[in-house]
């Protein structure tokens, strides 16, 4: 009885596409912020950094960018430091290891490659995760419309290398991390990609989102679609998100205390999961219990850097922006509230459409009922179709 279920079940998970891990080797730079504090070890420290970092009319990120003297400041230029709208940078560069699953369909390679990253509390899994038999796997509908795939754990994250929770793993190195696979992809240079692709998508969730918006403003030619689930750029409500979080040190969680070090935090319990990403009457009770057990945490040093990209795009291919009606840290749990922006766009996520003045066409469409994790909730066959008729319309 048992063995024979189990064959099923592969062969109706794997049936309509090929995947394969690959670990891409990557030797990248960038000028990451310089934060005076050391990664927060107990607990105690944890909760104190949640509450600096979300205290209502302040900006915790200024207050611990490194202060120094116009002296010392060149002198440390000549050191790779260096200051930019009050905030002071270090060069970090280095060699890493990036983990990553390409996916084709059976047929062969699509005409277009989906690049997918992952925000905080997942990791590349997020896109297609095993739960139910993979009913909430974004890739297999992509692969179903004839694209292949490439999700990759963010630098830092997962089996893709870890670094130092506060110098090292910030947005920006992630920026070059994902702009370095790009263009071993383009340039064929990734063993199961050499196909060439007519066309690039970039995809991200969240944190995911912010890296894909600040590599495509900074490399518009590196694209030829975005697609922004989770996200909007309403910054008042991330404070929710760091306290509902329950964030803990990760030696505290026994699944995650051998693999990251101090300075790296995830929700300790299926409280802080459900809160930040969960939207209630949108999901199985199940995926919470599996989403907190696989999660992942996130490092201190990305907390700090994801508003620190800017807030216009130079992009100018297609932008669709995608985000949850009750979405908590980018919506305060309602996007149709317009009363944080005055009633100057239509809802929140509409709102962007004045940061893609090139965009040639910019769609924001708002999720109903759905919560900022999309791929977890029953409404993620909304969501799929739209993205997916999106890029079939306009890519
Ligand atoms: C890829 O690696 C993940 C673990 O990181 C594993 O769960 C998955 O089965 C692997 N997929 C393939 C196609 O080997
Ligand atoms: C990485 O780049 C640096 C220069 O930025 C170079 O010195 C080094 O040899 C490179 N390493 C590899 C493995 O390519
Ligand atoms: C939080 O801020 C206080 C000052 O208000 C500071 O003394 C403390 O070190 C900070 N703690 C962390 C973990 O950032
Ligand atoms: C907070 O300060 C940092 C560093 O100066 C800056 O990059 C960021 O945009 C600021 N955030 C907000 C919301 O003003
Ligand atoms: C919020 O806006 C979306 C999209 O316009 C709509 O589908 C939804 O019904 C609205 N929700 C409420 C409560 O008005
Ligand atoms: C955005 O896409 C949705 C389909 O997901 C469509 O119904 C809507 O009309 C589009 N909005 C604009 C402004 O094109």
């Amino acid at each position: 009885m048992f063995k024979p279920a189990i064959l099923l079940t592969l062969a109706a998970a794997v049936a309509a596409k090929y995947c394969q891990n690959i670990t891409v080797p990557i030797n990248i730079s960038a000028r990451n912020g310089l934060f005076n504090i050391d990664p927060p070890r107990t607990e105690i420290e944890v909760t104190n950094f949640f509450l600096n970092f979300s205290k209502e009319n302040s900006n915790y990120t200024q207050s611990v960018t490194d202060g120094v003297s116009p002296m010392e400041e060149r002198r440390q230029s000549a050191a790779g430091v260096s200051a930019d709208a009050g905030m002071q940078y270090k060069t970090i560069k280095g060699d890493y290891q990036l983990a990553a699953t390409y996916c084709e369909p059976d047929s062969g390679p699509g005409d277009a490659l989906q690049i997918l990253t992952h925000g905080v509390g997942f990791d590349r899994s997020y896109w297609d995760f095993p739960f139910d038999n993979y009913k909430y796997s974004y890739v297999n509908k992509a692969i179903d419309r004839g694209y292949s795939t490439l999700s990759w754990d963010r630098l830092g994250i997962g089996h893709s290398s870890h670094g130092d929770p506060v110098s090292e793993i910030q947005i920006f190195l992630e920026i070059a991390a994902l702009k370095k696979l790009t263009q071993q992809v383009k340039d064929g240079e990734i063993r199961c990609t050499k196909h060439k692709f007519k066309k690039i998508v970039h995809l991200g969730h969240s944190f995911g989102s912010a890296i894909t918006f600040a590599l495509t403003n900074m490399y518009p030619a590196i694209s030829d679609a975005i697609v922004l689930t989770g996200f909007s750029q309403v910054s008042s409500f991330i404070g929710l998100f760091a306290l509902g979080g329950n964030f803990a040190p990760v030696r505290e969680i026994p699944a995650l205390k051998d693999q990251y070090v101090d300075g790296y935090v995830a929700p300790k319990t299926s409280i802080g999961m459900h809160i930040n990403f969960f939207s209630p009457g949108d999901f199985d009770p199940r995926m919470l219990e599996a989403a907190t057990a696989t999660g992942q945490p996130a490092a201190v040093g990305e907390l700090l850097t994801v508003g620190s990209t800017g807030s216009t795009s130079e992009f100018g291919g297609p932008v669709l922006v995608i985000t949850g009606e009750r979405d908590v840290p980018f919506c305060g749990g309602d996007c149709n509230n317009t009363m944080i922006i005055h009633g100057s766009a239509p809802n929140l996520i509409e709102m962007s459409k004045i940061s893609f003045k090139k965009a040639s066409v910019f769609n924001a469409t708002i999720v109903p009922g759905a919560g900022h994790g999309l791929n977890f909730q029953y409404s993620s066959v909304f969501t799929y179709k739209a993205i997916l008729d999106f890029l079939k319309s306009h890519l």
